[in-house]
């Protein structure tokens, strides 16, 4: 199949996925709190996880219509952790509009959170399948391992000592694990074998860390109107990026003391956030962090792709390439 057919097929499966995510809730009191989780699940998201839910159920010969109500989970699982994650990021924007806790308050924000969540599982009980417990056992040890991964991520604002293994398990956690497991529900939901679900986790885990390094570089080189989330947002936040953790490693000097420096202080009015976000910037340019991060996102997809090609040839696998290439060329 051809690029633009693929792009074309793509639209339908969010289509699909965006429609089942507008059906989900049925009433409109708690006025708050389902015009909040309305809010969320109608947000113009990538819909990435749900169409790996799709396409790896095809990719093993299964039907894509048995596996929407996993794909439509996946994705409410992933929204839900971005509410709370914009909680504990102190986000302002994402997908272009005001944060849940922005537009109404934390209180909303950990409900409306707490409510997808269970939209989620109640999407991912009516799946068609014979194997509804190792569905519902896979997605259960997915949100935990997010959930580690999230307080991991929480843990190192504080710390100024991360290595880059330490950055690995965080997002292997709270990024690798989500994708990976929409991959291999996919596998489960389409009958697929022991060693095709293996693959597919493997191809998840590292087009998941590819997907996350990609969005520590965009944090810092994006477009503001096309990235829809704060640009600098992980600077100001302290956040051990990838960036930041390579250039911890990889500068001496001025540069170095002037990270140690900023990266210790916190609460900042609006300018000091703005220039200290150039400064870094700067610093990520000069010592090669930013070259650094490209070469790991090859990396990265390169392992998965590899994964991948281990299945069965056939147009879904090749899909599959196509939008893992496509996630990590893009700018939000
Ligand atoms: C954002 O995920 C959180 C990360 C793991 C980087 P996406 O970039 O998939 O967000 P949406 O769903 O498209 O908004
Ligand atoms: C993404 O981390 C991980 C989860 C949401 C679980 P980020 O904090 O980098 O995601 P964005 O940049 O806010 O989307
Ligand atoms: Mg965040
Ligand atoms: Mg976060
Ligand atoms: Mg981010």
């Amino acid at each position: 199949m051809s690029d633009a057919r693929f792009a074309r097929r793509y639209g339908s499966l969010r289509k699909l996925v965006d429609r089942k995510l507008a059906s989900v809730i049925t009433h409109d009191k708690p006025h708050d709190l389902t015009e909040g989780s309305r809010y969320v699940l109608s947000a113009p998201g990538k819909r990435v996880r749900s169409t790996l839910v799709l396409l790896s159920c095809e990719a093993v010969g299964g039907r894509i219509a048995n596996a929407a109500h996993a794909a439509a989970a996946i994705e409410m699982l992933h929204n839900f952790t971005l509410v709370h994650d914009d909680v504990m990021d102190n986000a302002a924007s994402r997908r272009g509009r005001a944060t849940v806790h922005t537009k109404w308050n934390v209180n909303n924000a950990i409900l409306v959170g707490d409510v997808i969540l269970g939209l989620a599982y109640r999407s991912l009980l009516h799946s068609r399948t014979k194997s509804i417990q190792r569905a519902a056992q896979l997605f259960t040890d997915g949100f935990i391992e997010v959930c580690e991964g999230q307080a991991f991520d929480l843990e190192y604002e504080r710390s100024t000592n991360i290595s880059l293994r330490d950055y690995y398990r965080m997002i292997s956690k709270k990024t690798g694990t989500l994708i990976a497991t929409a991959a291999e529900l996919g596998g489960v939901i389409g009958n697929g074998t022991p060693r095709q679900m293996q693959l597919l986790r493997t191809f998840g885990t590292r087009i998941g860390r590819a997907f996350q390094i990609q969005d520590d570089l965009l944090d810092v080189v994006a477009d503001k109107k096309d990235f829809g989330k704060t640009i600098g947002g992980d600077i100001v936040e302290g956040k051990k990026t990838f960036l930041l953790v390579y250039a911890l490693e990889n500068t001496r000097g001025k540069d170095h003391a002037t990270l140690r420096g900023l990266i210790n202080k916190r609460s900042r009015n609006s300018r000091e956030q703005h220039s200290l976000v150039k400064t870094i910037t700067a610093i990520y340019n000069r010592c090669g962090a930013i070259d650094a991060a490209q070469r790991q996102i090859k990396h990265e997809t390169a392992a998965g792709l590899r994964a991948l090609q281990a299945l069965p040839a056939s147009s879904s696998r090749e899909m599959l390439q196509w939008f893992s290439e496509m996630l990590v060329q893009r700018t939000f």
